[in-house]
């Protein structure tokens, strides 16, 4: 698996104002927008595409297209729908699937309550968007969802990470080809395993408690 940490200082920067508690809810959600969309440059480096010829007003040249099957965005529902704008900002044309996951507050063993994904992913390139990677549990059983449909390219974007995470997710994904792009490394996880410094529940902080 390939790890990416970004250290940009407009990340870090922007990072440092979603982590104060005291920032208020529609500027942590934009925040966590613009992120996505500093992430996804680096994220889609690798982006498959295709040669295509353009005519400009001047002449005949050569450019690319993003190759078919199109990439598929899947948010973990529900802090990744927070990081979904901002990834389709910059690749409008992809496909959108859904995973709905919640963990457990006691075990923290993750449960799936949604699916809505094409039914093969033969051959697609998958990037997967949830803001938090705490113990790993959420996004390794994600990416073995999509490596069951038939995904063979997967890259997860976070907006932090722990070590803990980063070495469960090492173990899930084996020699497959996964690439994790990461905002920031953290220290690791506290006793009810939240990210520490971290910013605090990533889905609360976008959308309220769901109790
Ligand atoms: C949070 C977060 C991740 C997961 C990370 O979601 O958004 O999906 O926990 O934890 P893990 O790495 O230990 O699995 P949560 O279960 O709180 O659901 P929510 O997005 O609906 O708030």
């Amino acid at each position: 698996m390939k790890v990416f940490v970004a250290e940009h200082p407009l990340i870090t920067h922007k990072l440092s104002v979603l982590r104060d508690h005291k920032t208020p809810q529609p500027t942590f959600k934009q925040l966590i927008e613009e992120l996505m969309t500093l992430l996804a440059y680096e994220a889609t480096r690798e982006v498959r595409v295709t040669p295509t010829t353009v005519v400009t007003p001047v002449a005949t040249t050569t450019g690319v297209k993003l190759s078919e099957p199109l990439p598929l965005i899947v948010p973990i529902l529900r802090a990744g729908l927070g990081m979904l704008e901002g990834m389709t900002r910059l690749v409008p044309t992809a496909e959108v699937g859904f995973l709905g996951m919640v963990r457990d507050e006691e075990t923290h063993e993750p449960t799936t309550y949604a699916e809505r994904l094409p039914e093969s992913l033969q051959g697609r390139q998958c990037f997967v968007l949830d803001p938090m990677l705490a113990t790993g549990g959420s996004l390794a059983a994600a990416i073995e969802f999509l490596f069951e449909r038939g995904a063979d390219d997967v890259t997860a974007i976070c907006v932090l990470g722990t070590p803990e995470g980063v070495e469960k997710l090492q173990d899930t994904v084996g020699g497959r080809n996964v690439k994790l792009v990461l905002g920031a490394l953290d220290e690791g996880l506290n006793e009810q395993a939240f990210i520490v410094p971290g910013l605090g529940d990533a889905g609360d902080r976008l959308y309220g408690t769901a109790e």
